[in-house]
């Protein structure tokens, strides 16, 4: 008999009730008048005082077992038709949900891309976690150049060198190396450096990068590229301003800075008084960066830019706290356009 049991047991166990015929087959079959279990109950009364009770509580487990299976699944499909045959007013207006919102700094990284891609430019990918030589050699760094450390590094494994990117040019790198030229792709992703963190910095930030490699292409277009951009992001009736400087992967290089927003030039502390922003850096791509990734500097020329997301975001929304975009606090977040 506790072979028995313990078979019926197995059936009742792998029987699949999936539909409402199967839900009155098992029912039929174990836990009805004539089931397989109730019949058992029948063969309990010829055993022995002794046997009986020892039996009869493996039984009326598998009693307990069989009714509860047929409970929840008649449960299961019960609701399942609910959600399939609402018969109820379909032109009601439904009722508000509690819907997340965008962050800021994705808000942001939408428009950029927006505004690029109507240029022709498409979004490139790259890693996260680079080697030595896709973060600054190839970019131009020489070893041991103080110009590496502009760049303060979060190192994870020392020679060969593996390093979290402290800019998304690695992807520029990936994408001369891996494709034949023209191109032009902007790359917008995370970077990381090891900055005390403050009102104006921190361990982490994101950047869009650019970068136009094809023949001809010269200053003036990088010129009017980041004019129209500043213009789109900003407004029509914003204007930039390009300060010589230096990055070893660009010949020459430029700081671009826009029109300050908040006091159109008159000065103010946003601008630190001087009527101007810094939003990017960039250059001309240097003949040894393409010389690196294969391309001919003799046949083609280029221009990269760069930019942090944060701070456009900050101009932007006229947002005083770079802490604010990661520190999850509702009061801030809420405060943007919600998804649609
Ligand atoms: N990679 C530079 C940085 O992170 C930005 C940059 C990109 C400057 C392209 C010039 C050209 O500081």
């Amino acid at each position: 008999m506790e072979d028995k049991i313990k078979a019926i047991e197995a059936r009742v166990q792998e029987f699949v009730i999936d539909t409402r015929d199967k839900l009155e087959h098992f029912r039929l079959q174990f836990i009805s008048k004539k089931g397989e279990v109730s019949l058992l109950f029948d063969e309990l009364k010829a055993l022995s005082a002794e046997q009986k009770k020892l039996v009869g509580k493996a039984l009326n487990e598998l009693k307990k077992f069989s009714e509860e299976k047929f409970k929840l699944s008649q449960e299961q499909l019960e609701s399942n038709t609910a959600a399939t045959t609402f018969t109820g007013d379909l032109t009601l207006p439904v009722i508000p949900g509690k819907t997340g919102g965008q962050h800021p700094l994705s808000l942001t990284r939408y428009r950029i891309i927006e505004i690029f891609e109507r240029l022709g430019f498409n979004v490139e990918d790259g890693p996260e976690i680079e080697d030595d030589w896709h973060n600054f050699t190839a970019l131009n760094f020489p070893e041991n150049h103080p110009a590496r450390e502009m760049q303060d590094t979060f190192f994870i494994e020392k020679n060969p060198d593996v390093l979290l990117r402290t800019h998304t040019s690695n992807v520029q790198i990936r994408l001369m190396k891996n494709r034949k030229p023209p191109f032009r792709a902007i790359m917008p992703g995370r970077v990381y450096r090891n900055e005390a963190i403050s009102a104006r910095a921190h361990c982490f930030f994101h950047q869009v990068e650019g970068l136009y490699v094809d023949t001809n292409v010269g200053f003036a277009d990088l010129k009017q590229t980041l004019y129209h951009f500043a213009k789109e992001m900003f407004g029509k009736e914003t204007k930039i301003r390009l300060r010589p400087s230096f990055f070893p992967f660009t010949e020459p290089s430029a700081e671009i800075d826009i029109s300050c927003l908040i006091c159109h030039g008159k000065g103010c502390n946003v601008c630190k008084y001087s009527g101007w922003v810094e939003i990017a850096g960039s250059g001309m791509v240097h003949p040894n960066v393409l010389r690196n990734c294969g391309i001919d500097p003799e046949v083609f020329t280029g221009f990269a830019f760069g930019m942090g997301i944060e701070r456009i975001t900050m101009l932007r929304y006229s947002i005083n706290d770079l802490r604010l975009f990661s520190e999850n606090d509702l009061r801030f977040l809420k405060q943007f356009k919600p998804v649609m």
